[in-house]
């Protein structure tokens, strides 16, 4: 008796080892649980990967629509993108604005607090060309806050250097002032006139990629600075460039260059117009048949 058990066992392991061979030559191996080295979950956009993945067979759709490539959810945000144009009214903007800060609770894709959002630009001279060639509008449209907050995180992280007014002349590079026994700056280069002509004109690519990666002996603020609060500096420096053109740069007009920025004003109105359904009125029926 005590034997039988041992030949059993003996071939109870051995079947166990035949069945855990490895794949080779025409032998696919076999899978212990399938489903779970195979989860639809993770394969879902793999037609055809697995033969036991018959889940969809009920479904109205077919397997090759479920697997395919889809549109993203209505009102979602790809990752990246600031997507104001995509609001509809005051408040979906707000929403959207939610969404980017991570309180909304539909499931697009929040702009993270940390302002981790992906920049595709190199540190070259030649990517600095391209980001300022392609990288034109602000995402954010132009509001009171966002000035503010601007003003404030300019006058914190740039302004040293590139003044208060932007014109280059900031406390690191004052005149010396022998009466009150000031030395002076001494910075080892000039920053920038942000509102001299030049920069007026400059795309906003230009800026982003400053505050990006810094240029020679100015630093890169990308660590201090998140996403949206870049370009709210961004938005500021506009405004100081409006003001030295005699322009207007804030929520309700952007007469310095309307490619650069979006008034809140006009991103409302824009959005609620195209949102509106077109005006029916009992003169516009067809008068004949109605042809389609
Ligand atoms: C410590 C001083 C200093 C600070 C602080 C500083 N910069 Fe600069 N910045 C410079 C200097 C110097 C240059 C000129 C670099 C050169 O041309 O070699 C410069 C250049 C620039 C340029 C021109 C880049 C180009 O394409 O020519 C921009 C835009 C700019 N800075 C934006 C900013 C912004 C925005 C901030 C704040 C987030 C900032 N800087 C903070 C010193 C500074």
């Amino acid at each position: 008796m005590k034997t039988i058990k041992q030949i059993v066992f003996v071939l109870v392991i051995a079947a166990v080892m035949q069945a855990c061979q490895p794949a080779g030559g025409e032998f696919p191996g076999s899978e212990y649980m399938p489903d779970m080295a195979h989860p639809i979950s993770y394969e879902a956009n793999a037609y055809d990967a697995y033969k036991y993945h018959t889940w969809d067979e009920q479904s109205v759709m077919t397997r090759k629509e479920l697997t395919g490539r889809m549109h993203p959810v209505k009102g979602t945000i790809p990752r990246g993108y600031a997507g104001v144009y995509f609001a509809s009214g005051d408040e979906a903007q707000q929403a959207v604005m939610d969404n980017m800060h991570g309180v909304g609770s539909n499931n697009a894709q929040a702009i993270p607090v940390n302002g981790k959002v992906p920049y595709y630009y190199g540190n070259t001279p030649e990517e600095r060309l391209r980001a300022t060639a392609e990288i034109i509008a602000n995402p954010f449209p132009i509001t009171k806050s966002g000035l503010e907050s601007g003003k404030e995180l300019y006058n914190i992280y740039c302004g040293l250097c590139h003044g208060e007014k932007g014109d280059g002349l900031g406390y690191l590079v004052r005149d010396a002032d022998p009466a009150k026994g000031d030395p002076g700056g001494k910075y080892p280069a000039a920053p920038a006139n942000l509102v001299n002509e030049d920069f007026s004109v400059a795309s906003n690519g230009r800026f982003y990629h400053a505050i990006m990666y810094g240029l020679n002996v100015m630093g890169s603020y990308a660590d201090k600075l998140s996403y949206e609060e870049r370009w709210q500096v961004v938005h500021y420096i506009r405004s100081l460039q409006a003001v030295k053109n005699g322009a207007k740069y804030d929520e309700s007009a952007n007469t310095l260059n309307p490619a650069f920025g979006t008034p809140m004003k006009l991103v409302a109105k824009k959005v609620t117009a195209a949102a509106a359904p077109a005006p029916v009125t009992d003169s516009a029926a067809p008068a004949g048949p109605a042809s389609h």
